[in-house]
């Protein structure tokens, strides 16, 4: 690992090194205003952590930060035993270790004229400079991964809420990440349909040990999907837990609180 961080103990450092995604005592503040105070967690290979709290409790900026999409002002975060921010600084692992990450938002960001595939092979070609009939191939696979094997040459304004959101998952799968991030990506669903996205994720932990960050207000969604539910709340992570406790059983007065507004 480079630049080992002091304030790690060796149970911690451990843990960084063994975890698919680690954020520690990571900080951001727009103006004046610190909307992450010190946020640590980890998640391992093939775990679903479920992050949920109060809109504007800061879910989009965490999962923005390990996107790379937004700076943060300090902490430490590792990608699969990398550390690829050190003290608030991007280091020389970042380059490396960012295609293992994906993330999918949201509102569907496919581009509307060009077809499934060609949205697809954006980033393989311009980023990763891939051979067009390896893009192929491997569109096709990831395609099938999410049931949308037919639909390589569709354009997305074709497309059903759920089977944009499926191709999104695909277009993610395309950099070949070992942990998606996911901001509300079925918020804009109906129950059955977002259900089948859901299925989309744990297939490919299962399959694939896949890790992921989902970012969601249905709890139903979040107590189906979570190995472990991550509660935001202050700027960091009041409790977390597996859901059976997280909803069961709420130690903070914060959780209980949310828990009984969204008591599902
Ligand atoms: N680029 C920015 N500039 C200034 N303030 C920002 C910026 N991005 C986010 N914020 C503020 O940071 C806070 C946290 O926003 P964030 O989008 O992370 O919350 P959230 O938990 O995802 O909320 P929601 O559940 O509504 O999506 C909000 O008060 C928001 O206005
Ligand atoms: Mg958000």
């Amino acid at each position: 690992m480079s630049g080992t961080t002091l304030s790690m103990t060796p149970r911690q450092e451990e843990t960084a090194m063994s975890s698919l995604l680690v954020a520690d005592q990571v900080t951001k503040s727009f103006g004046d205003r610190q909307v992450l105070k010190s946020v640590s967690f980890d998640i391992a290979p093939g775990e679903i952590g479920v992050l949920i709290g109060k809109s504007g409790s800061g879910k989009s900026t965490l999962l923005r930060i390990f996107a790379g999409l937004e700076e943060p002002d300090d902490g430490n975060i590792f990608v699969r035993g990398k550390q690829v921010v050190e003290d608030g600084e991007y280091t020389d692992e970042w380059d490396g270790a960012i295609s293992d990450v994906g993330m999918i938002f949201q509102h569907y960001t496919l581009w509307p004229h060009m077809t499934v595939f060609e949205n697809l092979a954006l980033a393989p070609r311009h980023v990763l400079r891939e051979s067009k009939k390896s893009i192929m191939e491997r569109a096709k696979q990831a395609l099938a991964e999410v049931g949308m094997e037919h639909h390589l040459n569709s354009r997305s304004p074709q497309l059903s809420g759920g089977e944009r959101q499926r191709v999104a998952i695909a277009r993610a799968l395309m950099m070949r990440p070992k942990v998606l991030l996911c901001d509300e990506i079925t918020s804009a669903l109906d129950p059955p349909v977002a259900a089948e996205v859901l299925g989309v994720i744990t297939k490919l932990k299962e399959e694939e040990g896949i890790g992921a960050v989902l970012v969601t207000h249905d709890m139903a969604f979040a107590s189906k999907a979570a190995d472990k539910v991550l509660f935001f709340e202050e700027g960091v992570v009041a409790e977390e837990g597996p859901p059976s406790a997280i909803f069961g059983n709420p130690q903070t007065p914060g959780l209980k609180k949310f828990v009984d507004a969204v008591r599902f």
